[in-house]
Formats: structure tokens, sequence, C-alpha cells
């Protein structure tokens, strides 16, 4: 029998997104926080060089030209009303931030010091604008640890080390989840009122990732069970310079303060592919870029990689702006950056698709923003769509702060309106009866091996580059990998933080993760952000200027449906930069 709780609001994951969606419900209706690691593990911890802002406080700046550059860097796929009122926020949002006592850098008269960064531009694309603020580059480090220590001191209840495994709906609406507490094994219900996911990304899909091993997607792939579709899961990014092999960040803001790529012949490339903005245009054209060069063969020594060069930056700025990346360097290669070349390649990065949302976090559940009562999403596990086809740097810290709040502040009105759905009699038997089941299980497929397959098909198949064999390829293996799934077996029958039996859950979510991403991305017959199809290199605004919903329709079966994209005073141009 699993215990019960009650809650008028529970926020799944303690991540920038759920602290903040916690601080702002909190004083408003009772709230629990669950998180599969102790809240201040969680990955946005990792995020390194900034959250953007028009602040202008070393040039010109304004938040309409920050919504101009999100929805170009978006590749117009974005949702043009949630990026103006993203853009808007984001003023307050760093200086509330900032009274909350996030110690940001600062310029020499004590305002918050901003950087460039990918595709943030002064005057619609004239030339890169300082409008990153930043914490060294340990931004999101300190963004998690301030609304951590804000959210204790408004006493919010955390579940810390509860890994949530399902969502209870009854009547039309939601009635709790279920989660497991690791220390015991036991179940736990969580009847609830409103339920918030912000369980953060799935970057786990593949081989070379800078995301950390929790995250797999657990909400997104909770909810498509459950019936919710997800949107434009098809668009993943990889960001330009993760550590060659490795996948860890090296942020993008050693290119904001000056940092150049260079190929084998020592050529600054990015001025062939990006003229004006150079090494500083989005995501998706520098990481397509550094592949180009490797196939034709400009990769350093003939390999799959190339170099980041900060040799030529001030020392000082090395020391107090890039301390942390510059020390991962040292660490995991044995290179003085100094002084030498960093070898980089392209890293599995930031999911922009997931949970379709309305501007007040609520999930919404088709073609018309039906939203589903009671249900909650923000953050990377969410799609507003503030991100469209391509993210540009800095814009997540941004969207986990702004849709966090407004989320938290939404679904605590709704608590303070709505009743309680009501429990089945046992809501977690079906749950319980499975784990037992694997737990006894004696012998069978090995999680680690189902997943390595799963990670290098979906790197080879799907990843910045794509055609319709690659991802026929990889959905076929896709679908063997679900056969093996079925029959895995794991090594610890114990009940005490067992960690293959999380382990062996997360990786039936990826396997539901990666299937929507193929069919999204067969479907998509054209190229635009990050996705990038060989066989259909344009992009096609006539039939393709909508997000994608995908549909569980059985085990085996996703139904692609369509809606159309929230335009607004920007209409779509060729993305030169
Ligand atoms: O490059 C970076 O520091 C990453 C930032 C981001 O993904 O927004």
């Amino acid at each position: 029998m699993a215990v019960i709780h009650r809650y008028d609001a529970v926020i799944v994951g303690a991540g920038g997104a759920g602290l903040r969606a916690a601080l702002a419900a909190a004083p408003r209706c009772s709230v629990a926080v669950l998180s599969k690691l102790y809240p201040t593990r969680s990955h946005t911890g990792a995020a390194q060089g900034g959250m953007c802002a028009a602040l202008g406080n070393l040039e010109e700046d304004s938040w309409e030209w920050h919504a101009f550059d999100t929805v170009k860097g978006s590749d117009y796929l974005g949702d043009q009303p949630a990026i103006e009122i993203m853009c808007r926020e984001a003023v307050d949002a760093v200086l509330e931030l900032e009274h909350l006592g996030l110690p940001f850098s600062r310029t020499p008269d004590g305002k918050i010091d901003q950087r460039r960064f990918g595709g943030h531009t002064r005057n619609h694309g004239e030339a890169p604008v300082r409008r990153a603020c930043y914490a060294a580059d340990r931004t999101g480090h300190m963004i998690l640890q301030t609304l951590y220590q804000q959210c204790l001191a408004r006493n919010v209840t955390f579940f810390e080390e509860f890994q949530v495994l399902d969502v209870l709906l009854a009547e039309g609406r939601v009635a709790g989840v279920v989660a497991l507490e690791l220390k015991t094994g036991e179940l736990h219900v969580f009847h609830s009122k409103a339920v918030l996911w912000a369980t953060g990304g799935y970057g786990r899909l593949y081989k070379v990732t800078s995301n950390a091993h929790s995250l797999t997607g657990d909400g997104p792939a909770i909810c498509f069970r459950r019936g919710i579709p997800l949107e434009d899961v098809e668009f993943f990014q990889f960001h330009p310079t993760g550590i060659y092999r490795l996948g860890i960040l090296l942020s993008e803001a050693a290119r904001g303060e000056g940092g150049i790529l260079l190929n084998d012949k020592g050529e600054r490339f990015m001025e062939r592919y990006a003229p004006t903005i150079k090494d500083l245009a989005p995501r998706d054209i520098v990481s397509r870029a550094i592949y180009l060069e490797i196939r034709e063969g400009r990769g350093i020594k003939g390999k799959d990689y190339v170099h980041l060069s900060v040799s030529h930056l001030d020392e000082k700025v090395i020391d107090e702006k890039l301390p942390d990346i510059t020390d991962f360097v040292r660490t995991y290669l044995g290179i003085e950056p100094k002084t030498d070349p960093i070898p980089i390649q392209p890293t599995a990065h930031y999911a922009m698709g997931g949970i379709p949302t309305d501007v007040d976090a609520r999930v919404v559940i088709d073609e018309n923003d039906t939203p589903l009562p009671g249900m909650y999403a923000a953050g990377e596990c969410a799609c507003v769509s503030v991100h469209g086809a391509n993210r540009l740097g800095t814009n997540s810290l941004l969207d986990i702060v702004v849709f966090g709040r407004r989320g938290g502040l939404h679904m605590a009105q709704f608590a303070r309106e709505a009743d309680f759905a009501p429990l089945d009699l046992e809501p977690a038997e079906k749950l319980q009866e499975e784990l037992d089941r694997l737990r006894s299980r004696e012998e069978g497929e090995r999680v680690a091996d189902i997943r390595d397959d799963l990670q290098q098909t979906m790197m080879d198949d799907a990843g910045v580059f794509r055609t319709a064999d690659s991802l026929q390829n990889a959905k076929k293996k896709i679908s063997e990998l679900k056969d093996r799934y079925r029959k895995i077996a794991i090594d610890d029958p114990g009940r005490s933080f067992n960690t293959d039996l999380v382990e062996a859950l997360e990786l039936g979510f990826l396997l539901d993760l990666a299937a929507v991403l193929l069919e999204g991305a067969l479907a998509r017959k054209e190229s635009r952000g990050g996705h990038y199809r060989e066989d259909f290199p344009t992009r096609d605004d006539e039939n393709f200027l909508k997000h994608t919903l995908a549909y569980r329709k059985s085990e085996e079966d996703i139904e692609i449906k369509y809606k159309p994209v929230k335009l607004g005073k920007y209409t779509p141009q060729e993305r030169k930069y």
C-alpha cells in the first residue's frame, strides 16, 4: 500500500523552473516539490554563460530587439506572443533575482555586467550586443542556489530523491502523481489539485551530450503515456562547443568574450558561414558549420573535431569570466587554454520540444490549445514555444524563470478555486506490480547495452544531419530496442537506492521520446533550426510553418498532427547572419 500525501500543488523537479514556480505558488497554497535529486544537484546548476535581458547596462538595447533575435533565431517557428512576454518580462526577472541575492558579475561602476552571446544583436542583426547577464561562467549554479535558499526561507516542502513515475488523472483533470522514494523503495501517492512538470530535458538520448545522467525526459514521457501530445520534439539543439568526445559544455561565453573557432588550416571558418556575426551565429548554424568543415577534411588532423581558441584573450578575462570552463579543459584534457587551442565538437544540449503549454504554463492538449485542468509544465520539459526550431543561448535560464513564475502563480490560483479530483482506491497498485516484476526477473537483456545502442543510433542517424534513410534506419533500430527493453532484467533486487531499477525506468522514458523524435523528424520534410534534412535542405514555410503534435496511439504507433505557429509582427524571412 502506497503512502498517501495531500497538497494543493505538486511540482516535479527542483531546477530553476521548479524552484521559481514553488516560490510563486508557496505563499498562496500548500506546495510540495518532488525531485529525483538533491535539489541543488539539478541540471540548472550546469548552465554557464548567462541569462539574457535587455538591461542596456553597457550599450543601447531593447526588449523588442531581443524579441526579434529570438524569433529569427527560432527560424520563425517560435510563438511570437510568448516570445514577447518572455523578452518583456526578462528585465524584471533579472532584477528580481538580483534582489533575491544572486551574485551577478559587475561592471566597475557596480551595474550587472553583460556580455555577448550567439544570435543576440543590436538593431535587428547589425552587430552582436551585450545582453547576457552572468555570474562568471556559473550563472545557472548561482540561480539554483539563490532560488533554493529562498524556497527554504519560505518553508517550501521538499521531497528529495523521489522519482516520479506516473501522473494520476480523473474526471478529465489532474489528481496527483505517484513517486518512488529512492531511500526506501516505497511508492508514494501525492494527491493534488495541480501538478507542474519541471523535469528538464532529455539529452541522454545521445551519446555525446552536455546533459547530466539524470536528463531522461521523465515528465514528457509520463505525460505522453497518459495521452498528452508532445510538441516539436524533432528539434534538438547541438551546442557547438562540447569537449571533444566527452560532450562537457564549454560555454558560448568563451566566444562571447572573444574566443574563436579554428579549423585544421588555422582558418576562422565562421567568417564564411556568418559574415556579420561570425562565431556568434546561432548554435544550429555553428554546429552545422563545424560538421561541414570536418566533412570537407578540415577537421583537426583530419579528425572529427575543430579548435576553440581563447589563448589570445587577456588572462584576466579568462581567470575572472571563464574560470570553470578553463578548469574543465585543464582537468579533462590536460590542456592549458591560456596557451593552447581546445579540441571541441558539437554536443547534444537542449530539447526545443516538449509538453505543450500556453503562456501561463498550462498544459494544452490539442491544436486549439485546450488546457488539461490542473496540469502545468515549465522549462526545458515544456514547449511554450519560445525557442521554436532553435534556441538562442541564455534564453533557457530566462525561460525557466519567467514561465516558472507564471506557472506557479497560475497553479496556485487554480488550486485555490478547484476541488481535489477523486483518487482510485489503489492508485499505485499497477505500478507496484510492474516494479516487483522488474526487481524479481532473474535473466534478461541488460539496460546498459540497450542504452548504449540507443545513444549511438540517435547520434549517428538523428543528430545534426538527417535523411529519410537515416531516420528510417533509426526508427527500425528503436523498435528493436523496445522489444529488447520488454525483456530487461536488473542485477539489484533490493529496495534502498536501487539505481539499477531507476536507470531501467529512465531508459523506458528515453526510448519513448526517441520514437517521438524520429516520427516528427520523418514527417517534417524540410530543414529548419536544429532539424536539418539533407534530402530537404531548405525551409518550407508553405507546408511546415507549423508545430508538430505527436500523440501516442499504442505501444508502437504515434500519430502526428500539427498546430499553427502564432505569428506576430515579424514575418518569416531568410535567416542571414
Ligand atoms: O554556452 C552556454 O553557456 C550555454 C548557455 C545556454 O544553453 O543557454
